[in-house]
Protein backbone atom coordinates (compact mmCIF):
# COMPACT_ATOMS: atom_id res chain seq x y z
CA UNK A 1 0.00 0.00 0.00
CA UNK A 2 1.20 3.44 -0.75
CA UNK A 3 1.74 5.66 1.66
CA UNK A 4 -0.62 8.39 1.75
CA UNK A 5 1.86 10.98 3.75
CA UNK A 6 3.47 13.76 1.31
CA UNK A 7 6.53 15.25 3.01
CA UNK A 8 8.57 17.73 0.59
CA UNK A 9 7.96 21.26 -0.89
CA UNK A 10 4.58 22.50 -1.95
CA UNK A 11 3.22 18.91 -2.87
CA UNK A 12 -0.50 19.20 -1.31
CA UNK A 13 -1.15 17.16 1.89
CA UNK A 14 -4.10 14.37 1.86
CA UNK A 15 -5.43 16.26 4.14
CA UNK A 16 -4.71 20.07 5.15
CA UNK A 17 -5.46 20.69 8.54
CA UNK A 18 -5.74 23.44 10.70
CA UNK A 19 -5.83 26.03 8.00
CA UNK A 20 -9.71 26.80 7.96
CA UNK A 21 -9.82 29.91 9.78
CA UNK A 22 -7.44 31.37 7.19
CA UNK A 23 -9.70 29.87 3.86
CA UNK A 24 -12.98 31.13 5.59
CA UNK A 25 -11.47 34.56 6.23
CA UNK A 26 -9.80 34.89 2.56
CA UNK A 27 -13.19 33.81 1.13
CA UNK A 28 -15.23 36.66 3.23
CA UNK A 29 -12.86 38.73 1.99
CA UNK A 30 -12.88 38.01 -1.65
CA UNK A 31 -16.50 39.30 -1.56
CA UNK A 32 -15.79 42.42 -0.36
CA UNK A 33 -15.43 45.03 -2.88
CA UNK A 34 -12.27 47.37 -1.97
CA UNK A 35 -9.31 45.46 -3.96
CA UNK A 36 -7.38 46.23 -1.51
CA UNK A 37 -8.99 44.66 1.43
CA UNK A 38 -8.26 41.61 -0.03
CA UNK A 39 -4.41 42.20 -0.14
CA UNK A 40 -2.64 39.10 2.25
CA UNK A 41 0.46 38.40 3.39
CA UNK A 42 1.55 34.47 4.38
CA UNK A 43 5.08 34.66 6.42
CA UNK A 44 6.23 31.66 8.21
CA UNK A 45 9.34 29.36 8.63
CA UNK A 46 10.43 26.43 6.21
CA UNK A 47 8.02 23.74 6.30
CA UNK A 48 5.42 24.97 7.68
CA UNK A 49 2.75 24.74 5.00
CA UNK A 50 3.05 28.61 2.82
CA UNK A 51 3.23 27.28 -0.32
CA UNK A 52 0.33 24.59 -0.05
CA UNK A 53 -1.90 27.07 1.62
CA UNK A 54 -1.08 29.97 -1.50
CA UNK A 55 -2.10 27.43 -3.57
CA UNK A 56 -5.41 26.51 -2.22
CA UNK A 57 -5.92 30.04 -1.69
CA UNK A 58 -5.40 30.02 -5.93
CA UNK A 59 -8.17 27.26 -6.02
CA UNK A 60 -10.63 28.96 -3.49
CA UNK A 61 -10.34 32.14 -5.49
CA UNK A 62 -10.64 30.58 -8.90
CA UNK A 63 -14.10 28.96 -7.20
CA UNK A 64 -15.27 32.53 -6.37
CA UNK A 65 -14.77 33.67 -9.67
CA UNK A 66 -11.20 35.19 -10.18
CA UNK A 67 -8.01 34.24 -12.26
CA UNK A 68 -5.36 33.53 -10.13
CA UNK A 69 -2.19 33.84 -11.32
CA UNK A 70 0.76 31.68 -9.20
CA UNK A 71 4.25 32.21 -9.22
CA UNK A 72 7.34 31.13 -7.64
CA UNK A 73 9.87 33.65 -7.28
CA UNK A 74 13.52 33.18 -7.00
CA UNK A 75 16.38 35.59 -7.04
CA UNK A 76 16.62 36.27 -11.03
CA UNK A 77 13.12 37.62 -10.22
CA UNK A 78 14.74 40.69 -8.80
CA UNK A 79 15.56 41.52 -12.51
CA UNK A 80 12.50 43.53 -13.37
CA UNK A 81 12.97 42.77 -16.94
CA UNK A 82 12.66 38.50 -16.10
CA UNK A 83 10.04 39.07 -13.16
CA UNK A 84 7.73 41.01 -15.94
CA UNK A 85 8.51 38.53 -18.74
CA UNK A 86 7.51 35.49 -16.19
CA UNK A 87 4.42 36.86 -14.65
CA UNK A 88 2.97 37.91 -17.87
CA UNK A 89 4.11 34.96 -19.31
CA UNK A 90 2.11 33.52 -16.51
CA UNK A 91 -0.84 35.82 -16.59
CA UNK A 92 -0.97 34.69 -20.97
CA UNK A 93 -1.11 30.88 -20.10
CA UNK A 94 -3.90 31.39 -17.50
CA UNK A 95 -6.20 32.91 -20.10
CA UNK A 96 -5.26 30.98 -23.39
CA UNK A 97 -7.76 30.61 -25.89
CA UNK A 98 -9.04 34.57 -25.19
CA UNK A 99 -9.05 36.50 -28.47
CA UNK A 100 -9.48 40.12 -28.41
CA UNK A 101 -11.22 41.86 -31.51
CA UNK A 102 -10.40 45.34 -32.57
CA UNK A 103 -10.67 47.99 -34.87
CA UNK A 104 -8.02 47.96 -37.23
CA UNK A 105 -7.84 50.55 -40.01
CA UNK A 106 -5.79 50.63 -42.97
CA UNK A 107 -4.84 52.87 -45.52
CA UNK A 108 -4.80 52.00 -49.18
CA UNK A 109 -6.64 53.10 -51.46
CA UNK A 110 -9.65 54.76 -49.77
CA UNK A 111 -9.42 53.58 -46.17
CA UNK A 112 -11.01 50.55 -44.78
CA UNK A 113 -11.57 49.44 -41.42
CA UNK A 114 -11.69 45.71 -40.49
CA UNK A 115 -12.14 43.89 -37.54
CA UNK A 116 -9.26 42.02 -36.43
CA UNK A 117 -8.71 39.28 -33.79
CA UNK A 118 -5.69 38.67 -31.77
CA UNK A 119 -4.63 35.77 -29.34
CA UNK A 120 -3.87 36.99 -25.79
CA UNK A 121 -0.91 35.34 -25.55
CA UNK A 122 2.81 36.40 -24.48
CA UNK A 123 3.86 38.71 -27.69
CA UNK A 124 0.16 41.08 -27.17
CA UNK A 125 0.77 41.66 -23.53
CA UNK A 126 4.21 42.25 -24.38
CA UNK A 127 2.94 44.42 -26.81
CA UNK A 128 0.62 46.45 -24.62
CA UNK A 129 3.67 46.78 -21.99
CA UNK A 130 5.53 48.14 -23.92
CA UNK A 131 3.53 50.28 -26.39
CA UNK A 132 2.26 52.44 -22.41
CA UNK A 133 4.22 55.16 -22.39
CA UNK A 134 6.27 55.79 -19.06
CA UNK A 135 8.52 53.99 -16.97
CA UNK A 136 8.26 50.25 -15.97
CA UNK A 137 6.13 50.49 -13.16
CA UNK A 138 3.40 52.44 -14.56
CA UNK A 139 4.15 50.36 -18.08
CA UNK A 140 3.19 47.17 -15.74
CA UNK A 141 0.25 49.00 -13.67
CA UNK A 142 -1.18 49.33 -17.27
CA UNK A 143 -1.06 46.38 -18.33
CA UNK A 144 -2.34 44.50 -15.18
CA UNK A 145 -4.85 47.29 -15.56
CA UNK A 146 -5.36 46.33 -19.22
CA UNK A 147 -5.98 42.22 -18.31
CA UNK A 148 -8.07 42.70 -15.64
CA UNK A 149 -10.76 44.64 -17.75
CA UNK A 150 -10.58 41.62 -19.85
CA UNK A 151 -11.34 39.35 -17.03
CA UNK A 152 -14.11 41.58 -15.91
CA UNK A 153 -15.25 41.55 -19.63
CA UNK A 154 -15.25 37.66 -19.90
CA UNK A 155 -17.39 38.10 -16.54
CA UNK A 156 -14.89 37.18 -14.50
CA UNK A 157 -14.15 39.09 -10.86
CA UNK A 158 -10.77 39.88 -12.09
CA UNK A 159 -6.84 39.15 -10.93
CA UNK A 160 -5.35 37.99 -8.16
CA UNK A 161 -1.40 37.32 -8.09
CA UNK A 162 -0.14 34.79 -5.21
CA UNK A 163 3.86 34.86 -5.62
CA UNK A 164 5.91 32.66 -3.32
CA UNK A 165 9.17 32.80 -1.95
CA UNK A 166 8.63 36.85 -2.05
CA UNK A 167 11.24 37.11 0.80
CA UNK A 168 13.94 36.61 -2.57
CA UNK A 169 12.75 40.14 -3.75
CA UNK A 170 15.66 42.77 -2.54
CA UNK A 171 16.75 45.80 -4.35
CA UNK A 172 20.36 44.69 -5.14
CA UNK A 173 23.09 45.43 -8.03
CA UNK A 174 21.22 48.41 -9.47
CA UNK A 175 17.79 46.04 -9.57
CA UNK A 176 14.39 46.86 -8.04
CA UNK A 177 12.50 44.45 -8.86
CA UNK A 178 11.07 44.79 -4.85
CA UNK A 179 10.30 48.66 -5.53
CA UNK A 180 8.73 47.44 -8.78
CA UNK A 181 6.20 45.21 -7.16
CA UNK A 182 5.38 47.09 -4.15
CA UNK A 183 5.06 50.29 -5.97
CA UNK A 184 2.69 48.17 -8.65
CA UNK A 185 1.17 47.10 -5.62
CA UNK A 186 0.37 50.36 -3.83
CA UNK A 187 -1.02 52.06 -7.39
CA UNK A 188 -3.50 49.50 -7.55
CA UNK A 189 -4.71 50.18 -4.21
CA UNK A 190 -4.96 53.60 -5.20
CA UNK A 191 -7.34 52.75 -8.13
CA UNK A 192 -10.74 51.31 -6.74
CA UNK A 193 -11.78 50.23 -9.82
CA UNK A 194 -9.20 47.56 -10.71
CA UNK A 195 -9.74 44.50 -9.89
CA UNK A 196 -6.48 43.21 -8.81
CA UNK A 197 -4.90 42.04 -5.52
CA UNK A 198 -2.13 40.66 -4.22
CA UNK A 199 -1.29 37.30 -1.70
CA UNK A 200 2.41 37.27 -1.01
CA UNK A 201 3.70 34.22 0.81
CA UNK A 202 7.62 33.80 1.90
CA UNK A 203 9.63 33.70 5.32
CA UNK A 204 9.25 35.93 7.87
CA UNK A 205 11.76 38.35 6.65
CA UNK A 206 10.40 38.79 3.88
CA UNK A 207 8.02 42.02 5.99
CA UNK A 208 11.34 43.92 7.18
CA UNK A 209 12.56 44.05 3.55
CA UNK A 210 9.99 45.22 2.15
CA UNK A 211 9.44 47.61 4.92
CA UNK A 212 12.77 49.24 4.47
CA UNK A 213 12.00 49.66 1.28
CA UNK A 214 8.71 51.18 1.36
CA UNK A 215 7.83 52.52 5.15
CA UNK A 216 4.20 52.00 5.06
CA UNK A 217 4.01 48.55 3.22
CA UNK A 218 1.71 47.20 6.45
CA UNK A 219 -1.02 49.33 4.96
CA UNK A 220 -0.95 47.94 1.89
CA UNK A 221 -1.61 44.53 3.41
CA UNK A 222 -4.49 44.37 5.82
CA UNK A 223 -4.08 40.91 6.79
CA UNK A 224 -0.71 39.23 7.81
CA UNK A 225 -0.68 35.67 8.58
CA UNK A 226 1.86 33.90 10.31
CA UNK A 227 2.08 30.09 9.82
CA UNK A 228 3.75 28.51 12.76
CA UNK A 229 3.10 24.83 14.09
CA UNK A 230 -0.64 23.46 13.65
CA UNK A 231 -1.75 22.72 17.65
CA UNK A 232 -2.59 19.58 18.42
CA UNK A 233 -5.92 18.57 17.88
CA UNK A 234 -4.80 19.34 13.73
CA UNK A 235 -1.53 17.39 14.08
CA UNK A 236 -3.52 14.29 15.29
CA UNK A 237 -6.06 15.01 12.20
CA UNK A 238 -3.00 15.31 9.71
CA UNK A 239 -1.56 12.05 10.73
CA UNK A 240 -5.15 10.15 11.14
CA UNK A 241 -7.25 11.47 8.08
CA UNK A 242 -4.66 10.46 5.65
CA UNK A 243 -5.54 6.84 6.76
CA UNK A 244 -8.74 6.95 7.40
CA UNK A 245 -9.02 8.38 3.88
CA UNK A 246 -7.15 5.18 2.91
CA UNK A 247 -9.72 3.02 4.49
CA UNK A 248 -6.93 2.17 7.38
CA UNK A 249 -7.90 3.85 10.33
CA UNK A 250 -6.49 1.32 12.83
CA UNK A 251 -2.86 1.57 11.22
CA UNK A 252 -1.56 3.75 13.30
CA UNK A 253 -2.16 2.43 16.95
CA UNK A 254 -3.03 5.88 19.14
CA UNK A 255 0.09 6.01 21.44
CA UNK A 256 2.03 6.38 18.05
CA UNK A 257 -0.33 9.33 17.11
CA UNK A 258 0.68 10.97 20.69
CA UNK A 259 4.84 10.13 19.35
CA UNK A 260 4.43 11.25 16.40
CA UNK A 261 2.23 14.82 17.34
CA UNK A 262 5.07 15.29 20.45
CA UNK A 263 8.14 14.32 18.14
CA UNK A 264 6.79 16.85 15.20
CA UNK A 265 5.72 19.47 17.91
CA UNK A 266 2.94 20.25 14.95
CA UNK A 267 5.00 21.35 12.22
CA UNK A 268 3.53 20.32 8.73
CA UNK A 269 6.62 19.44 7.05
CA UNK A 270 7.84 16.85 9.94
CA UNK A 271 4.01 15.80 10.23
CA UNK A 272 4.60 14.54 6.71
CA UNK A 273 7.92 13.07 6.68
CA UNK A 274 7.76 10.89 10.05
CA UNK A 275 4.71 9.98 9.18
CA UNK A 276 5.41 8.74 6.05
CA UNK A 277 8.22 6.66 7.83
CA UNK A 278 6.16 4.71 10.15
CA UNK A 279 3.50 4.07 7.56
CA UNK A 280 6.55 2.84 5.08
CA UNK A 281 8.70 1.09 7.68
CA UNK A 282 6.21 -1.12 8.94
CA UNK A 283 4.06 -3.59 7.28
CA UNK A 284 1.99 -5.13 10.33
CA UNK A 285 -1.10 -3.31 11.92
CA UNK A 286 -1.31 -1.71 14.34
CA UNK A 287 1.81 0.09 14.07
CA UNK A 288 3.22 1.11 17.63
CA UNK A 289 4.79 3.80 19.77
CA UNK A 290 7.54 0.80 20.86
CA UNK A 291 7.93 -0.14 16.99
CA UNK A 292 8.63 3.31 15.76
CA UNK A 293 10.65 4.22 19.38
CA UNK A 294 12.61 0.97 17.51
CA UNK A 295 13.74 3.15 14.80
CA UNK A 296 13.34 6.73 15.92
CA UNK A 297 17.80 7.57 15.91
CA UNK A 298 18.00 6.33 12.18
CA UNK A 299 14.90 8.76 11.56
CA UNK A 300 16.86 11.52 13.12
CA UNK A 301 19.42 10.79 11.74
CA UNK A 302 18.06 10.90 8.28
CA UNK A 303 16.52 13.49 8.94
CA UNK A 304 19.58 15.77 10.29
CA UNK A 305 21.76 15.33 7.15
CA UNK A 306 18.68 16.10 4.71
CA UNK A 307 16.84 19.07 6.61
CA UNK A 308 19.20 20.66 9.32
CA UNK A 309 22.80 20.05 8.69
CA UNK A 310 22.83 21.83 5.27
CA UNK A 311 22.44 25.09 7.57
CA UNK A 312 25.64 24.02 9.97
CA UNK A 313 28.05 23.25 6.64
CA UNK A 314 28.61 26.82 5.33
CA UNK A 315 29.65 28.17 8.71
CA UNK A 316 33.38 28.61 10.17
CA UNK A 317 34.56 26.41 13.03
CA UNK A 318 34.06 29.20 15.70
CA UNK A 319 30.34 30.24 13.86
CA UNK A 320 29.45 26.28 14.30
CA UNK A 321 31.12 26.74 17.54
CA UNK A 322 28.37 29.74 18.92
CA UNK A 323 25.55 28.19 17.05
CA UNK A 324 25.70 25.28 19.28
CA UNK A 325 26.14 27.15 22.61
CA UNK A 326 23.00 28.32 21.76
CA UNK A 327 21.49 25.25 22.31
CA UNK A 328 21.42 25.94 26.09
CA UNK A 329 19.31 28.91 25.73
CA UNK A 330 15.44 29.09 24.80
CA UNK A 331 14.85 30.53 21.33
CA UNK A 332 13.87 33.67 21.30
CA UNK A 333 17.06 34.61 22.64
CA UNK A 334 18.32 38.12 23.55
CA UNK A 335 22.13 38.31 22.60
CA UNK A 336 22.97 38.21 26.19
CA UNK A 337 21.65 35.12 26.88
CA UNK A 338 23.86 33.77 23.98
CA UNK A 339 26.70 35.87 25.73
CA UNK A 340 25.85 33.76 29.17
CA UNK A 341 25.38 30.44 27.09
CA UNK A 342 28.93 30.68 25.54
CA UNK A 343 30.53 32.10 28.45
CA UNK A 344 29.13 28.68 30.33
CA UNK A 345 31.53 26.81 28.22
CA UNK A 346 34.25 28.47 30.01
CA UNK A 347 34.82 31.25 27.13
CA UNK A 348 36.13 35.01 27.61
CA UNK A 349 34.04 36.80 25.12
CA UNK A 350 32.53 40.05 25.27
CA UNK A 351 28.96 41.91 23.98
CA UNK A 352 30.80 43.17 20.57
CA UNK A 353 31.93 39.83 19.55
CA UNK A 354 28.51 38.20 20.25
CA UNK A 355 26.76 40.85 17.67
CA UNK A 356 29.21 40.60 15.26
CA UNK A 357 28.23 36.66 15.51
CA UNK A 358 25.22 37.17 15.65
CA UNK A 359 24.68 39.40 12.22
CA UNK A 360 26.78 36.72 10.44
CA UNK A 361 24.51 33.84 11.51
CA UNK A 362 21.54 36.45 10.82
CA UNK A 363 23.50 36.73 6.78
CA UNK A 364 23.80 32.91 6.84
CA UNK A 365 20.05 31.72 7.50
CA UNK A 366 20.82 30.29 10.35
CA UNK A 367 18.92 33.04 12.33
CA UNK A 368 16.88 35.70 12.06
CA UNK A 369 15.49 39.08 13.81
CA UNK A 370 11.76 38.19 15.21
CA UNK A 371 11.90 41.70 16.84
CA UNK A 372 14.46 44.42 18.05
CA UNK A 373 16.72 42.49 20.16
CA UNK A 374 15.16 38.59 20.09
CA UNK A 375 16.35 36.02 17.49
CA UNK A 376 14.82 32.88 16.53
CA UNK A 377 16.55 30.14 14.08
CA UNK A 378 15.36 30.02 10.82
CA UNK A 379 14.34 26.41 11.04
CA UNK A 380 11.59 25.08 12.83
CA UNK A 381 12.67 22.38 15.56
CA UNK A 382 16.26 24.21 14.98
CA UNK A 383 17.13 24.04 18.57
CA UNK A 384 16.30 20.23 19.37
CA UNK A 385 18.52 19.95 16.71
CA UNK A 386 21.56 21.56 17.98
CA UNK A 387 20.53 19.22 21.05
CA UNK A 388 20.64 16.30 19.22
CA UNK A 389 24.32 18.15 17.90
CA UNK A 390 25.88 18.47 21.22
CA UNK A 391 25.65 14.44 22.43
CA UNK A 392 28.05 14.04 19.75
CA UNK A 393 30.59 17.26 19.65
CA UNK A 394 32.37 19.93 21.99
CA UNK A 395 32.08 23.24 20.87
CA UNK A 396 34.40 24.13 24.47
CA UNK A 397 37.76 24.45 23.00
CA UNK A 398 36.78 26.26 19.69
CA UNK A 399 34.31 28.60 21.86
CA UNK A 400 37.79 29.47 24.29
CA UNK A 401 39.72 30.05 21.26
CA UNK A 402 36.59 33.01 20.17
CA UNK A 403 37.43 35.04 23.17
CA UNK A 404 40.86 35.35 22.56
N1 LIG B 1 -1.91 22.27 6.74
C1 LIG B 1 -1.18 21.17 6.45
N2 LIG B 1 -1.61 19.95 6.85
C2 LIG B 1 -0.86 18.86 6.56
N3 LIG B 1 0.28 18.88 5.86
C3 LIG B 1 0.73 20.07 5.42
C4 LIG B 1 0.02 21.27 5.70
N4 LIG B 1 0.71 22.30 5.17
C5 LIG B 1 1.80 21.77 4.59
N5 LIG B 1 1.83 20.44 4.72
C6 LIG B 1 2.93 19.56 4.26
O1 LIG B 1 4.13 20.14 4.78
C7 LIG B 1 5.19 20.17 3.84
C8 LIG B 1 5.69 21.58 3.62
O2 LIG B 1 4.70 22.36 2.99
P1 LIG B 1 5.10 23.65 2.11
O3 LIG B 1 3.83 24.29 1.68
O4 LIG B 1 6.07 23.27 1.07
O5 LIG B 1 5.81 24.55 3.23
P2 LIG B 1 6.53 25.97 3.03
O6 LIG B 1 6.10 26.52 1.71
O7 LIG B 1 6.06 26.79 4.19
O8 LIG B 1 7.99 25.69 3.12
C9 LIG B 1 4.65 19.46 2.61
O9 LIG B 1 5.08 18.14 2.69
C10 LIG B 1 3.12 19.52 2.74
O10 LIG B 1 2.52 18.39 2.17
MG1 LIG C 1 7.25 27.07 0.10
Amino acid sequence: MRSPYTPGVGIEPNFLAGRESVIEDYNKRLAKTAPYGKNMVISGLRGVGKSVLLKRLAVESAKAGWIPVLRELTKRSNREDEFIRGLLAEIALRLKGVTISRQQKTIGIGTKVEKVSEELNLDHLIAVFEKHPGDKGEKLLHTLTYVAGITTQLKYQGLVLLLDEFQVLDDVDGHFGLSLILDTISRLQSSTTSPVHFVLAGLPTLLGKSIEVKPHVERLFPQVVTLTALEDKDTRKAIVEPLKQLKVPGRFSPDLVDLLAQETAGYPYFVQYFSDIAFSTFEHSPISRADFEGVLPEVYAQLDESFFAGRLYPLTLKERAITLATAKIVAPFTPSQVLEAVKSFGAEVTMGTVQQYLLTLQNKNVIYKVRRGAYDYALPLFGRFLVRCLESEDPTATLREVGQ
